[in-house]
């Protein structure tokens, strides 16, 4: 079949900001579903579960790597970038993966593990054996381990340095992550060819986008922490013009694990741009903060303090993903609060941080369940849910390292969660069977058939999210407020962002954290003094602010409200 770019994106609507509005969500292809009984997902699988993510309401996926692999790090140990792994299928039924998923105007973003590789790959295996070969300069080789000692070790739990003996070639190789993945030698330039001809394979098979895996850490140098050194800005403002040259309209997304002003750097600028999104770290574990302590604060803080991305690029939120939730970005006070709250077990913490899924975190909590979902939807930015989450599968802390909540999709209550037909003990990873999160109970097919269940529940955000673009595009302004459990801000809609048909809107979105219900009173901004005051999921028309903006407000325990404000103009004048 031809599945040259224009057939492979037929179907897709034209919006080269598409991804500023779009709800993503993160599937591994190993985990969703298994179509030739095998025990491993596969993409067969993935694309038969095409028309669910639709259902729900999702604009893009997001597929960690399925490239061939030893999977010792679920996949970003890549062995070889322009084949799929065997167990999953094969290039044509990737394409054929792509273009289903355009036909249904959703969108393909994969991972592009862009710092290492996996020590099977060719690359590494003839760099150690032929020195002065064509890949001998490949990776950074070094005499001696005692240089770049201050360069943090990142799997601490499983790495003491970040150098490896190779026993054949007789020198140290660097890896920031596992012994068993060097890392690239970015001052190679072959390096970089390769790794825009592995783009461009990839993106004439249509695919919309890559997360950059890993980013900050592509150059190193003996008096920097290899992290976002200068060079490793300078490689993605040549990734980015080589994107826009001969793919425009895809996207980039960074993985940065940093503070947001260091983050926001991954964005470039508008001259000089590099990636169109990066995930915000520290946003997430503030959540989870305030969940626990009631106290709004922390968040409100990093909400404050938003940093100026530059037009067209965008944030992307998160609660969890197939990573240990991070605790890098937060205070020692702050993390060992949240340790304590959410990691009481040591077999629940890996790293620096969690390896929990997001039901068991929150207990299981449908009030917490809710309100965590209602913030990522209105965050700014785009949400990015993880697989499974929607409805609210659980978790194993008995499996090994991340694996804890990388167990396959809970389908139906018959065999292995409807995932596979294989023998049981086939299966890559059990299915959750822990009395609270059993997938007989715990799985789509049972919550489709209940109207009040969490998936329909989380379906219903997400549509009423799509309504509302002001949640994609819109600025936020903090509200402040006289409850310290409260958390409520503006997102208003600039009419420059509007499309045809839509116009401006300002919505008000209001959290309660506290255990018990609450009275607050708000003050608002001149700018935002309404005359009328609606709620969106139901129409139900709120009292309006006085005269001094002031909109008093009573809440029950963890709850939240979005409010539509209008009739602004009038009441300024
Ligand atoms: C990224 C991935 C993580 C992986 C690491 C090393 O942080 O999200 O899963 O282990 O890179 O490849
Ligand atoms: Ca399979």
């Amino acid at each position: 079949m031809d599945f040259a770019p224009p057939y492979a994106r037929r179907g897709l609507e034209h919006d080269p900001q598409w991804y500023r509005r779009a709800v993503f969500y993160e599937v591994m292809v190993r985990s969703f579903a298994d179509t030739n009984s095998d025990g491993i997902g596969d993409i067969p699988g993935l694309i038969s579960k095409l028309d669910y993510l639709e259902w729900l309401g999702v604009d893009a996926l997001w597929l960690p790597p399925f490239y061939s692999s030893p999977l010792l790090d679920g996949g970003y140990d890549v062995a070889n970038f322009m084949t799929v792994l065997p167990e999953f299928g094969t290039i044509d039924d990737f394409q054929e993966l792509v273009s289903q998923a355009h036909a249904r105007n959703m969108r393909i973003v994969m991972d592009l593990p862009l710092n290492h590789t996996s020590d099977q790959h060719h690359w590494f295996q003839e760099s150690r054996t032929n020195p002065s070969g064509p890949y001998g300069d490949y990776y950074v080789w070094s005499d001696t381990d005692e240089i770049r000692q201050h360069i943090r070790i990142i799997f601490s739990d499983t790495e003491d340095s970040n150098w490896a003996f190779d026993s054949e070639r007789r020198q140290f190789y660097f890896h920031r992550f596992f012994s068993h993945q060097p890392d690239l030698n970015y001052h190679n330039p072959a390096v970089h060819s390769e790794m825009h001809d592995i783009a461009r394979f990839w993106l004439g098979m249509g695919v919309d986008g890559f997360r950059l895996d890993a980013i900050p850490y592509l150059y190193e140098s003996d008096e920097g922490t290899g992290e976002s050194e200068p060079e490793t800005h300078e490689f993605l403002r040549t990734f980015r013009s080589f994107l826009d040259t001969e793919f425009p309209g895809r996207v980039l997304i960074a993985e940065a694990n940093q503070w947001p002003s260091e983050t926001a750097e991954y964005l470039g600028t508008e001259e000089t741009p590099e990636c169109h999104m990066a995930f915000d770290f520290p946003i997430m574990p503030r959540i989870f903060y305030a969940l626990r302590s009631q106290q709004a604060e922390p968040l409100q803080m990093v909400l404050a303090e938003t940093v100026d991305i530059p037009p067209g690029t965008a944030w992307g939120v998160f609660l969890r993903n197939h990573d240990e939730l991070t605790l890098e970005m937060v205070s020692e006070e702050e993390r060992q609060a949240l340790y304590g709250w959410y990691a009481y077990d040591p077999r629940m913490r890996v790293n620096v941080g969690i390896r929990r899924r997001l039901a068991p975190l929150l207990d299981n909590s449908r009030q917490e369940l809710q309100l965590a979902h209602a913030l990522l939807l209105s965050l700014p930015g785009s949400p990015f849910l993880y697989y499974g989450d929607e409805i609210g599968m659980g978790d194993n802390i008995w499996l090994e390292d991340r694996d804890s909540s990388r167990t396959p999709m809970q389908w139906s209550p018959d065999r292995n969660a409807g995932f596979s037909d294989a023998d049981p003990g086939k299966l890559y990873l059990p299915v959750v069977q822990s009395l609270a999160f059993h997938y007989s109970s715990s799985n789509v097919e049972t919550q489709l058939a209940q109207g009040t269940s969490l998936l329909h529940w989380v379906r219903n955000l997400i549509h009423l999210r799509k309504e509302h673009p002001v949640f994609g595009v819109g600025p936020l302004t903090v509200v402040s407020s006289d409850n310290p459990s409260v958390v409520a801000f503006v997102r208003d809609m600039p009419i420059e962002e509007c499309k045809p048909g839509e116009s401006p809107e300002t919505l008000l979105c209001v959290y309660s954290f506290a255990h018990q219900p609450l009275s607050v009173t708000l003050s608002l901004p001149e700018s935002f003094r309404a005359n009328r005051v609606t709620e969106i999921t139901g129409g139900g028309r709120f009292p309006s602010p006085n005269e001094q903006g002031q909109l008093v407000l009573t809440l029950p325990p963890q709850s939240f409200y979005w409010l539509s404000l209008a009739g602004i103009k009038a009441s300024v004048a």
